[in-house]
């Protein structure tokens, strides 16, 4: 589906953001692991997080929904039924945190499959250190799905990531869960911290000592309820048409404000943007919870600002935002360290330097991220999605603070994390 998103409108208004991905896949999934029914409230209805919900039932979880109350009773930890073929859709979290619960389980044998994005993303950076532990992982050329995982007696290891990767992260916890033995990870850099939150409040034995990790082996875990944040990543997008078109006013309510999600607004406190709100997680708030956050951001003139690999992990996902506002910014904008975008839903160096370039930026790749000089305005023309939700959404709000309008090439991918996004779009620009 191609549709025009024309400049002009201001953005005001209030938005709830949809809710956090990476957080509803994780209450599916450790749903599905307590040995207690989980209550789970606001979780997000959109393609990816369907797909883990279906992978739990096919695991034997049963889950009663019922608008947007949700109660998911699993089979728990070591019980999930044997034998299923798992397909994940476009969910790369989804692809790398369930083989951690699979593969400790004796018995079982299962497959992993996605669509063609899914076919592209390496599996690798989880399946050789779950060899490690034991595992028997096999993938297609070693490093792509069809991945199957045959359950084995697992043995805790420490490990050092060789990427800041919270997919990489959880999955090894997970596995660690069923080791024998303590389970260690040690971070380069932090990246989000959900998983490990959710399993220090489901009675795991889990301990952070500065940037090591430590998890233990667990009969069983018993999870309380669950209420979803606002997902920041989402509430991007809004936001950075608010910074971008003259006149926009919007505030932002119950946007998760986790310190590991919210490297973004603070890059953007640094470009010179109006961000008003409390992103500090209050002192004393139990930081086996999630932080809540409101925001109020205004348009206003940006300078152009360089990213460095450790604040990476902690804005992955709206990467592409800060190069589209590196357009708008005076001077130079430089994102570094940040390879890992070559391997996200689509190849997000490439296909956000071409796309912004083909709208008129002046913006170039490099081997580690990308360097846009500011030029304060951008043409508008045409955009491919290539399948990936983050570029559509993009390619939407570059729309919007163009001189000419951009048509987005696939703007159906937006569903995969953010099925209400033009409608939301549309309401705080009429
Ligand atoms: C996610 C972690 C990030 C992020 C992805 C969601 C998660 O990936 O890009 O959209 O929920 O753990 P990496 O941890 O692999 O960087």
């Amino acid at each position: 589906m191609n549709q025009t998103f024309r400049p002009g409108a201001a953005v005001r208004g209030t938005l709830t953001p949809p809710p956090d991905k990476s957080l509803s896949h994780r209450a599916a999934l450790l749903g599905a692991m307590s040995s207690v029914p989980v209550e789970v409230t606001n979780y997000l209805d959109a393609a990816d997080t369907r797909s883990s919900l279906d992978a739990v039932c096919a695991l034997g979880a049963l889950v009663d929904r019922r608008g947007d109350h949700m109660v998911i009773r699993g089979p728990g930890l070591r019980a999930a039924t044997p034998g299923a073929a798992i397909d994940v859709g476009n969910a790369g979290t989804l692809l790398r945190l369930l083989p951690g619960w699979l593969a400790g389980q004796e018995g079982g044998r299962w497959t992993l499959d996605g669509d063609a994005s899914i076919r592209r993303r390496p599996v690798d950076r989880v399946a050789a250190p779950l060899a490690r532990m034991g595992a028997q992982l096999d993938a297609r050329d070693g490093r792509f799905t069809p991945l199957t995982v045959t359950g084995r007696r697992l043995h805790g290891i420490e490990y050092e990531l060789p990427v800041a990767s919270a997919q990489i992260k959880s999955c090894l916890l997970l596995a660690g869960l069923l080791a024998d033995g303590a389970t260690t990870i040690v971070e380069p850099e932090p990246s989000r911290d959900h998983t490990e939150r959710l399993l220090a409040r489901a009675g795991a034995g889990i301990a952070r000592d500065g940037d090591r990790i430590t998890v233990t082996s667990q009969d069983e875990l018993e999870l309380d309820a669950i209420h979803v944040p606002g997902d920041p990543s989402s509430a991007a997008f809004h936001v950075a048409a608010a910074v971008l078109v003259p006149g926009s006013r919007l505030v932002v309510e119950g946007m998760a404000a986790n310190w590991t999600r919210v490297g973004f607004f603070r890059i953007l406190e640094r470009m010179g943007a109006v961000v008003i709100g409390d992103l500090e997680e209050r002192a004393g708030a139990a930081a086996d919870r999630e932080p809540l956050c409101e925001l109020d951001v205004a348009h206003g003139p940006l300078v152009g600002t360089r990213v460095t690999a450790d604040e990476v992990p902690l804005a992955i996902d709206e990467l592409p935002l800060v190069a589209l506002l590196g357009c708008f910014a005076e001077g130079e904008t430089v994102v570094e360290g940040a390879q890992e975008l070559r391997v996200k839903e689509s190849d997000r160096i490439a296909t956000v330097v071409d796309g912004l370039r083909g709208l008129g930026a002046d913006i170039e790749a490099t081997e580690d991220g990308f360097a846009v000089r500011g030029t304060g305005a951008l043409r508008g023309g045409t955009i491919q999605a290539h399948g990936d939700h983050r570029l559509a959404m993009l390619g939407a709000v570059a729309g919007l603070a163009s001189r000419e309008g951009v048509e987005v090439v696939g703007m159906e991918a937006a569903a995969v994390s953010y099925p209400g996004f033009t409608a939301d779009l549309a309401a705080l620009t009429s």
